[in-house]
């Protein structure tokens, strides 16, 4: 019984010096950078492909001029030009409600996941409100894994063109963001 509680104290003492050597490690090795990039984002906003399709909505969200209480989710394609043949470096996945009811306000959340470049296999995630009516919306990064571990900072999006025929969205996202 004694034996069995100081194995237990000696593996918790382990557990905890080894948490408290790994975090030392990253405050003393590492130094807070800055990275800037901007990519594309491709998004098919209807039709058979669609890339951004609705999941819910609400009996009164078609009586609404903001379309409150909308529900979509995308996975949108990542490129780094506008063109949609552009290279490409990831996949944004996540959804969004039309959460006002006096302006066309997004409630978003969405992961960018990077799959090409120097980021591949790195994840931002970006989770905030954007507000249709401003030409340049700005949005919080929360977090990150892989090369982007411990990320903040913001990005600022804006509607690089708009295909109303071919129901096609393409967006600018720049980053800003902090990390290790
Ligand atoms: C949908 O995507 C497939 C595969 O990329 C493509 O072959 C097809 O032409 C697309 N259809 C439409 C309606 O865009
Ligand atoms: C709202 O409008 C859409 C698109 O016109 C339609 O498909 C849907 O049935 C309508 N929903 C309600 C609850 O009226
Ligand atoms: C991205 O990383 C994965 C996993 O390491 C690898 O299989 C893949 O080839 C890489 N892709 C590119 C375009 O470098």
């Amino acid at each position: 019984m004694a034996l069995t509680l100081m194995k237990l104290i000696l593996f918790s003492f382990l557990v905890s010096s080894t948490v408290l050597t790994a975090k030392s490690e990253l405050l003393t090795s590492k130094r807070e950078k800055l990275t800037r990039f901007r990519v594309y984002m491709q998004e098919k906003f209807a039709g058979s492909n669609a890339t951004d399709i609705t999941v819910a909505q609400a009996s009164t969200t078609n009586q609404s001029a903001t379309s409150f209480g909308l529900v979509r989710v995308f996975d949108d394609a990542l490129t780094v030009g506008p063109e949609k043949s552009s290279k490409k470096v990831g996949a944004v996945q996540g959804m969004f409600a039309c959460a006002s009811q006096s302006e066309f306000a997004l409630s978003m959340s969405m992961t960018f996941t990077f799959t090409a470049g120097k980021y591949n296999g790195s994840t931002l995630t970006v989770v905030g409100s954007n507000l249709l009516s401003l030409k340049v919306r700005e949005m919080p990064i929360v977090g990150g894994t892989g090369l982007f571990r411990l990320a903040r900072g913001y990005v600022r999006t804006s509607t690089y063109s708009s295909d109303l025929k071919n129901e096609l969205f393409v967006l600018a996202y720049d980053f800003y963001v902090y990390h290790y």
